[in-house]
């Protein structure tokens, strides 16, 4: 995916670094990029509409109740238009509303109703970029999903020297044009993974079988994320009451031996996301006929363990996937027993999520879930919708996938 041709929409906030906006257009524009902006009220004090109309060829949206804006190109439909958002410069004001999820202006409201990635490049004087408040800021816009560029060391307007200086308009085209290539190399690749997701059933006889709560909605998710950045996958996924869309492809098993022998049939692939809560434990022997509580003696019915198909991934030596990412449930110590299980397992990525609470987890559309790399690095995702999640799970595996992979071609 090159850059030439994207759709760019440029916030611009009210900095006296807003003036460089005007240079990053018309480098934009050289490289045939499309563009609209909005300018924020404070923006406006340092560049103006007709400048940014006249280098864009597009006029300078500025405010949200201008009927005419509304009717020509609404609020929802510009973050739609755009393949990405840019903030140029961001404040250190507008990261604050941005932080509280204000939508009292054109630029916040866009922000807030867009399904796009949305990159922040502050520029602000040394002490309030570095101020903890600013700092909490950036950690919660993170944590939303937002991209961060710079800020630079160097002398600011003020006088001052520091951190908080705006990335040049060289260094913002260099990451846009990245970002965009790093698009098309998920398709260029062919990037294939396998998803488990849902409950087994472990049957006891024809009716009766041991199970789990599993809804298996958050690996589903994940599925169709890793769909949308391009990546041909396949979830295996046990019974569950999801109605499957028609763009992913699925197979439907019932056991946990049944879910082990169809991923051992797609192997090889690149990644592979360990989802499922396969029961743990299956009867030694599935009675052929509904037994009758008179008949049988309990005693009989053994259990024993299930194949762990995660820990198969992992210690696989032929067939390890390049990006192996396992699920860790838990009720109590969430970190430290997944940190554990990382290791356990032989895995790269463990997702990490607190069952214990009635509103995520377990059979509800929300989730609030860490990111646990080898290093024992922890990236926490708040409460959100699981689909919501699932694409922040996916950008990272991508993320990883490149940045592990040597051979790019
Ligand atoms: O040890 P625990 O069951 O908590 O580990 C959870 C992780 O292991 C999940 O990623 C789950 O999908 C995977 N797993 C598996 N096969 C099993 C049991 C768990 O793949 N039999």
């Amino acid at each position: 995916m090159e850059i030439k041709n994207k759709k760019i929409l440029l916030i611009i906030g009210g900095g006296i670094s807003a003036y460089k906006s005007l240079d990053l257009i018309r480098l934009l524009k050289k490289n045939n990029i499309q563009i609209k902006t909005i300018l924020t009220q404070s923006g406006k004090k340092f560049v103006t509409p007709l400048s940014l109309a006249s280098l864009s060829n597009s006029k300078a949206y500025e405010d949200i109740f201008d009927v005419n804006n509304e009717t020509e190109i609404d609020h929802i439909s510009l973050s739609r238009w755009a393949d990405i958002i840019v903030v140029v410069p961001t404040t250190a004001n507008l990261m604050s509303r941005l932080c509280s999820g204000k939508a009292d202006d054109l630029a916040t409201t866009v922000i807030l109703a867009s399904n796009k990635d949305t990159i922040l490049i502050p520029a602000m004087n040394v002490r309030m970029w570095l101020h903890k408040a600013t700092q909490r800021n950036k950690k919660t816009l993170l944590d939303f999903g937002y991209k961060f560029l710079g800020p630079e060391n160097g002398e600011m307007a003020c006088g001052e020297f520091g951190e908080g200086k705006m990335s040049s308009p060289r260094q913002i085209y260099t990451f846009l044009n990245n970002y965009f290539k790093n698009k098309n190399i998920v398709k260029k690749k062919k990037i294939s993974a396998l998803v488990t997701t849902g409950p087994t059933r472990e049957y006891l006889d024809p009716v009766r079988f041991i199970s789990n709560e599993s809804s298996g909605k958050q690996g589903y998710e994940v599925a169709i994320a890793l769909k949308k950045l391009g990546v041909k996958t396949t979830l295996i996924a046990g019974p569950s009451k999801i109605n499957f869309s028609k763009d992913i492809n699925v197979i439907n098993v019932v056991s946990g031996e049944e879910m082990m022998n169809e991923v051992k049939n797609l192997l090889p692939v690149n990644i592979a996301v360990c989802a499922a809560a396969v029961s743990d434990f299956k009867p030694k022997v599935k009675i052929k006929s509904k037994f009758k509580k008179k008949e049988r003696n309990l005693n009989n019915l053994y259990l024993e363990k299930n194949p762990d198909i995660l820990e198969y991934l992992g210690k696989h030596n032929r067939l390890r996937p390049k990006i192996l990412v396992g699920f860790s449930a838990e009720t109590e110590k969430l970190i430290e027993n997944s940190k554990k299980k990382i290791k356990e397992k032989y895995c790269d990525l463990i997702i990490a999520n607190d069952v214990s609470k009635k509103d995520i987890g377990f059979n509800v559309d929300y989730n609030k879930v860490s990111i646990i790399d080898k290093k024992g690095r922890v990236e926490n995702i708040p409460k959100n919708k699981k689909s919501f999640i699932a694409d922040r799970i996916a950008k990272k595996i991508i993320d990883k996938f490149l940045i592990d992979d040597k051979n790019i071609n």
